[in-house]
């Protein structure tokens, strides 16, 4: 196909900018392009009401704030009470941006939502599939659920695997396809995607913040993340 590329690509390739632009300010974060060709794929755009749940800081409610704009709404939820807190504090200048507490299992919005995303959630959750359920009823019929989660015994320092033995399901990403059929979703795309790296830059220093070791020069495989796409039937 070489550099023949359809109208119809171009205008994909220019609205992955546009999105990867407005998430280019998640600080710090590495895997911000796998959520950016999410979005794109679903079309998220101004007037779109959404949930980020297991929001922790907000970055990623704080940057959808930006797509869906003042007409559209997000939903920044999390089990932690502090956590609302600093996402309402972050999200000051967002009115559309609206910080609440809540375990995802007991998800409940004051109205059906076009997309409901979580990203490193479901590997803390006692019943992820619980919570994908949960998740899939907060959406409206036609609606889209993406969730993000990794493997992390998928990941290498220097060709070692990878472990986080807090997490309860540490590997939870091997299992999320089947897990959003299970919540009676209709599959509608998944992948894992990784990143990597050596020496100092973003993956080395997100390493060092997870792990507290600077891996100085080790070749680096951060554990995949499967991201699904997922739409609640009709
Ligand atoms: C690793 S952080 C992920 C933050 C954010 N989603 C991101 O990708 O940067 C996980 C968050 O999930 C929250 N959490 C854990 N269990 C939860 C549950 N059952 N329901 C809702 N949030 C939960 C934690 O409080 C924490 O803020």
């Amino acid at each position: 196909m070489g550099l023949l590329l359809s109208v119809a690509m171009c205008e994909a390739l220019v609205m992955a900018d546009d999105i990867l632009g407005d998430v280019r300010d998640l600080r710090d974060d590495v895997y911000r392009r796998p959520l950016a060709t999410a979005m794109t794929r679903l079309g998220v755009g101004p007037g779109w009401r959404c949930v980020d749940v297991g929001a922790g800081l907000g970055d990623v409610a704080i940057a959808l704030g930006e797509i869906v704009g003042r007409e559209g709404r997000i939903y920044a939820v999390d089990i932690d009470p502090a956590a609302r807190d600093l996402v309402a504090a972050a999200a000051a200048a967002h009115a559309q941006v609206l910080a609440l507490t809540q375990a995802v299992e007991d998800l409940t919005l004051p109205e059906a939502v076009d997309l409901a995303f979580c990203r490193f959630l479901l590997l803390h959750v006692h019943e992820p599939l619980a919570g994908l359920t949960a998740m899939a009823a907060a959406v409206r019929p036609g609606g889209w659920v993406v969730a993000q989660e990794p493997i992390t015994s998928a990941g290498r320092i220097d060709g070692v695997a990878m472990s986080m033995p807090d997490a309860r399901h540490p590997d939870i990403g091997a299992l999320l396809p089947g897990l959003v059929v299970s919540a009676g979703l209709e599959l509608v795309d998944a992948w894992a995607e990784a990143p990597a790296g050596c020496g100092p830059g973003p993956v080395a220093s997100y390493l060092e913040e997870l792990t507290e070791v600077d891996p100085a020069d080790a070749s680096i495989v951060l554990p995949p993340l499967v991201t699904v796409l997922a739409r609640r039937p009709d």
